[in-house]
Order: C-alpha cells, then structure tokens, then sequence
C-alpha cells in the first residue's frame, strides 16, 4: 500500500501534503519518460474508462485528458455537454450517476460553478478529477506548473515567482497560490486592486510568503518565474476595470518590464493567451517563454493524476 498517496478524488490542491506534491511530480517525471518512447503507450489502465465531461469549454485540459487517458491504455468517453442530456434539464446528480452506471471509473469535470465537483462525489462512487470549477480550483494546473518550473528551475524553495491579472477571479491563480507556497516559493501577486484577493490582502498570516502590489515593475524585479494570466475581458462589462487600454498599459508584460527580471527569468502563462493584451506576443512565443512546455507537460501531468487514482500495473 502506499503510504503518500490515499487520495480517491483530486478536487484542489489546496491540502496537498509536500510529500503528495513530490509524488506527482516524480509520477509525472515518469509519466514524461513513456511520452519520449516510439511507442508512447502502457497497459496501466488497461479495461478502465475514464469519462470527460466539460460543462465550460476547454482546448487544453479536455485534450491533455483525453490524450493521457489513452496512453494509459483506458478506454474514453468524451460528453459534449451541448449535445447531451443536459441541455434537456439533465440534472448533475443524473449525470454522474449515469456515468457511473456506464462503468466510469475516473470522471474528469469541468464546470462553471465553483464547488460543483464537491456536489457531484456525494454521488459518485468512483474518483473524479476537478479539471476547473468556476473561480476556485484548476489543481491540475497548478501541478503541470509545478512540474515545468522543477524542470527549468531546479529547487522551489525560495524561487521568487511573480503572478499578474485578475488573480481574484481566477481558479489557476489560487491552486497556484496555495501548491507553490506548499513548495517554499517566495510569491509576488500583482494586479489593479479590485482584481486582488481579500483573503491574502487582509490576513497576511494565511500566506507568510505571499505579498500584493498593484505595480507591476516591483512585482517583476528580481523575479525567476513570470505567469502572466489571461485578462477576463466580462471583468471591464462588471465594471472592475475602467478600460482595457489602461489595463494595458499598466499591467502588459513587454521588453521592458520583462528586463527587470532575472536574466535566465521564465515566462509562463495557462493559456488561452490574449495576445499583445496581457503579454506581448513577442514574449508569449519568445525564448524566455515555456507555455508550449507547459501544455506538453499537461499530457505527463495528467497521466500520472489518472495513474495515481486507478492505475493497476507499475509502468515499465
Ligand atoms: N489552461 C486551461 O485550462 O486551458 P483550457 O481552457 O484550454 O483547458
């Protein structure tokens, strides 16, 4: 039995032991080595099917899915929501437990309602993977970035890594937030104020590692790790922002601002990236930038999430 990893459902990160996180890691490590073989496929979850369903769209995290399914061997059901029961008034309930009766054994969800995947395992029997809900949680994320900052930085503890844009709304931000202060890193959140977090603004000693700031060169000085996050553009027709040419200029990641960081600084981003918005398209395809990793590392991540959960073999 192994003794690190007990989880049924991975629903955040938010209470991830260290011990949990390296064991993604390693997992995932693994998992990167069978993606470099001519023939990229083990039999681990071989007679397992695994559901994906996605009530928001996705290009990355529905794809990386499905791919890191498949290399396990499982067999995959993919529901389009708009062309499902659910348009009809399917309830959630009546879904997972139909994609339980069809013999699921991980569902992978994602949905627009933060707390969704927490109602939906009260009736579930089998695992289930939060693929972002709402504005809470993007855990696998969170850990494919983990993963891509170990691979080109090394040690986490006392990396100093800066994240800017809408970090109130935004589920990658606070998954973020939470593993990488599990993993000793020095964190910088920057964005106009309205967009910041009160939890983090007002109990500082929920994050000692954490500071806010509304200015985006003291958040990029000295910085080894740059996320940038996509500007929500319904925040400006909410009301947050008073326009986006000033969010622009206040908040963009260029050439300038870029080279108050550490020379050998990474630049990464969750995609999708609005380009010349919140990062110069320059910089989001430049050398310093590693969001193609990112998503390459997705697929990695994503197998070892599944083989953590119901993998039958050890891979070989
Ligand atoms: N980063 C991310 O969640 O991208 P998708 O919306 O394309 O899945």
């Amino acid at each position: 039995m192994d003794t690190i990893w007990q989880r049924k459902h991975i629903l955040d990160v938010d209470d991830f032991s260290r011990e949990e996180l390296e064991k993604v890691l390693q997992t995932t490590t693994v998992m990167k080595e069978v993606l470099q073989r001519p023939l990229k496929k083990v039999p681990s979850l071989r007679g397992r099917i695994v559901a994906n369903i996605f009530y928001e769209p996705s290009t990355r995290t529905l794809s990386s899915f499905e791919l890191a399914a498949k290399h396990l061997s499982a067999d995959v059901i993919n529901l389009a929501v708009a062309s499902s029961a659910v348009v009809k008034g399917e309830s959630l309930i009546d879904t997972m437990s139909t994609l339980e009766a069809l013999g699921s054994d991980v569902v992978v969800m994602r949905h627009s309602a933060s707390g969704a995947p927490y109602a939906a395992v009260r009736h579930l029997n089998c695992s289930l993977i939060n693929a972002g809900d709402g504005w809470h949680a993007h855990p696998s994320q969170a850990l494919l970035d983990l993963f891509t900052i170990r691979q080109f930085k090394g040690e986490t503890e006392g990396l100093k890594v800066t994240i800017i844009g809408d970090i109130r709304h935004s589920r990658v931000a606070r998954s973020n937030i939470w593993s990488l202060s599990k993993m000793g890193c020095v964190l910088t959140i920057c964005g106009p104020q309205v967009l910041l977090p009160d939890s983090i603004n007002q109990d500082p000693a929920l994050f000692p590692l954490v500071k806010c700031t509304d200015n985006i060169e003291e958040a990029v000085e000295g910085a080894d790790v740059i996320m940038m996050l996509r500007l929500q553009k319904e925040r400006q027709q909410s009301g947050l922002l008073s326009t986006v040419n000033d969010y622009v200029a206040r908040y963009r990641l260029d050439e300038k601002r870029l080279s108050l960081a550490k020379k050998d600084a990474i630049v990464m981003h969750p995609g999708p990236v609005n380009e010349d918005l919140e990062i110069k398209r320059t910089i989001a395809y430049g050398p310093r930038s590693v969001i193609k990793e990112q998503v390459t590392n997705g697929v990695a991540t994503r197998m070892a999430l599944l083989y953590l959960l119901c993998g039958r073999e050890e891979i070989s």
